[in-house]
């Protein structure tokens, strides 16, 4: 018998996905043979670890904090949404061996965010915290939705208007350092900082959170993260963790290597989201 093929998600630390799980249910629903495993990946060791993957027969990965800048230098081809992004979440090894790179981040935020949580973005003003490679694969779709403004902020400024200028033909969209954001507050606070990983919360005003605002984070994990428990503190109308994203990006990168979409709907209620 055929052994399953093999995928898995590159990170580091990685030890805290929930990949593994839902890729898994996603394989089992679609009757698919696969095997999909964490792997624990510093930067340093990125490039010659992917590569030696991919040449014992390995068919794709998922990549996640900090290798998705990396992995969109290594891919060979990149969909144009990875381009625009510069940055990569799902590798692919493709008929004539060479390594595709996609992002699947901004389909998975706005699917989450549109059809889970029925939010609609066009003349929401936006503020998004960071200014990495999370940040850098949400950016076009969310602008494609028509956002009144969008506005990245991000702990060194330089990074968040240099981003920010790289999409300013797609929409009205600003970036700034946390001080300068404004007192306005916001429709939509997305905080795609890497700060819950290390328990803290983006510096920023709280001035940013009106009794309107939904919140939402990309991070997740079982109970609060640091952002959103800040966000409620601030007198948020909602703010979320970012399972739904995570289900929904991993949906769409499942289809891409396998050819088949999964339902996420069995998924999100087996992580007790719906
Ligand atoms: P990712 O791929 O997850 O975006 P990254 O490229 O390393 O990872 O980016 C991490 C982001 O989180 C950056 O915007 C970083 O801010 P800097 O550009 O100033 O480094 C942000 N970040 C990390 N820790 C943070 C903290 N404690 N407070 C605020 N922002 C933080």
């Amino acid at each position: 018998m055929k052994a399953p093929d093999q995928y898995g998600v590159v990170g580091h630390p990685i030890n805290h996905s929930w990949s593994p799980f839902i890729h898994g249910l996603f394989a089992k629903q679609t009757e698919q043979s696969l095997v999909y495993r964490l792997y624990d990946i510093p930067p340093e060791d990125f490039r010659a670890q992917v590569l030696e993957f991919f040449a014992r027969g390995g068919r794709g990965l998922n990549v996640t904090v900090p290798h998705k800048e990396a992995a969109a230098e290594l891919a060979n081809e990149l969909t144009s949404r990875a381009d625009r992004a510069g940055a990569v979440n799902t590798l692919m090894l493709n008929d004539h061996s060479s390594l595709l790179g996609d992002n699947t981040d901004g389909h998975g935020l706005v699917t989450d965010l549109r059809k889970n949580l029925g939010l609609t973005i066009t003349n929401d003003r936006l503020l998004i915290l960071g200014a990495g490679g999370a940040t850098r694969g949400v950016i076009e779709p969310l602008l494609e939705l028509g956002p009144t403004e969008l506005v990245i902020a991000n702990r060194t400024t330089d990074r968040a208007v240099n981003l920010a200028s790289l999409f300013s033909d797609l929409g009205p969209v600003r970036g700034c350092g946390f001080e300068d954001v404004g007192a306005e507050s916001f429709d939509i606070v997305i905080n795609a900082t890497a700060a819950g990983l290390t328990g803290s919360v983006p510096n920023i005003d709280g001035d940013v959170i009106g009794s309107h605002t939904v919140c939402y984070d990309m991070s997740y994990s079982k109970s609060a993260t640091p952002f959103v428990t800040w966000a409620i503190e601030q007198g948020c109308a909602r703010a979320h963790k970012g399972w739904g994203m995570l289900v929904e990006q991993a949906a769409e990168a499942f289809t891409l290597w396998r050819g088949v979409r999964p339902n996420t709907e069995p998924v999100l209620t087996a992580l007790g989201m719906k």
